[in-house]
């Protein structure tokens, strides 16, 4: 498989409500691709069956892990899936607020450790290194990304806008293949935008992952993404470049009176 996620004939519906509607598209391996649509389109819902918080109806969703292996994510339960290379930030920040940036990344990590509960409860020699790689490996994203000045920072003083930059480094802990990501740039100011779209490039091309993102910001979105697929009522209605999804007729249709926010 070519692409690390392949996702067909995706349905689930919600009473008689199709909130996903037959859905179909696939991310080739390091791309930045966005789903876009109108309020309630289903893209949520999209995530949330991709991460298994919900059981599709129907569909089928393959992945290539860590390993390169190709699976179906339908066989698998919520808490397994970030140990085969995925991983995802939710519509809100969802931070320790009492705790150090740091240790914020070192409690994404906790899949990764491989000393038993117990070892680590004793700190025993080997959960010790293990805890000390752990926070170099830390140390080394908020380097790449630019944020090796806030890592002691309790993560409630720190701006909203630093906070999202946090979430996203902390997804880096569990190598992912794929992070998702939805509305980053919900709650930012425009510069703190602009320092996100760098920000996301900057995740893709250190760390070789591939990227999905609902964004209301079209900004943000034609300028990150590389393919963009636009749904409305759950049902896909085009896929194709930033260019193409902004001439595209039934796409400008569905953000009626709004064609300025996507042309
Ligand atoms: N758990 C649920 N129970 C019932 N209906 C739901 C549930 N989750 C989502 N829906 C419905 O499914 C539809 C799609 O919702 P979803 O949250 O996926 O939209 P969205 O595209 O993410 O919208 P937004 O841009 O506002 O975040 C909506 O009509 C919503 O009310
Ligand atoms: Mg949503």
């Amino acid at each position: 498989m070519a692409s690390v996620l392949k996702i067909d004939n995706l349905s689930i519906s919600f009473g008689g409500l199709k909130a996903v509607d037959n859905l179909s598209f696939e991310i080739e391996d390091k791309m930045i691709y966005g789903l876009i649509g109108p309020n309630g389109a289903g893209k949520t819902t999209v995530f949330n069956c991709i991460t298994k918080f919900y059981t599709p109806n129907q569909g089928s969703v393959k992945f290539k892990t860590i390993e390169d292996k190709v699976v179906e994510l339908m066989d698998y339960k919520v808490h397994e899936i970030v140990n085969l290379g995925l991983v995802r930030t939710f519509q809100n920040v969802e931070l320790i607020k009492d705790l150090s940036i740091i240790d914020n990344l070192l409690i994404g990590a906790h899949s990764q450790y491989k000393s038993t509960v117990i070892a680590q409860a004793f700190m025993l020699k080997k959960a010790r290194n293990e805890e000390k790689l752990m926070r170099e490996k830390a140390m080394n994203i908020l380097k790449d990304l630019g944020l090796e000045d806030k890592a002691e920072e309790i993560a409630g003083s720190q701006p909203y806008g630093v906070l999202k930059n946090v979430e996203l480094a902390r997804t880096l802990m569990s190598d992912p293949k794929l992070i998702i990501i939805d509305e980053p740039a919900a709650g930012l100011n425009e510069t703190e935008t602009e320092a996100l779209a760098i920000m996301i490039r900057k995740i893709r091309d250190t760390y070789h992952c591939a990227i999905l993102m609902v964004e209301h910001d079209m900004g943000l979105v034609m300028n990150t993404c590389e393919r963009i697929c636009a749904i409305n009522f759950g049902k896909k209605l085009a896929e194709g470049t930033p260019d193409e999804i902004k001439k595209n007729k039934d796409v400008q249709e569905a953000y009626l009176g709004k064609e300025d926010d996507i042309a």
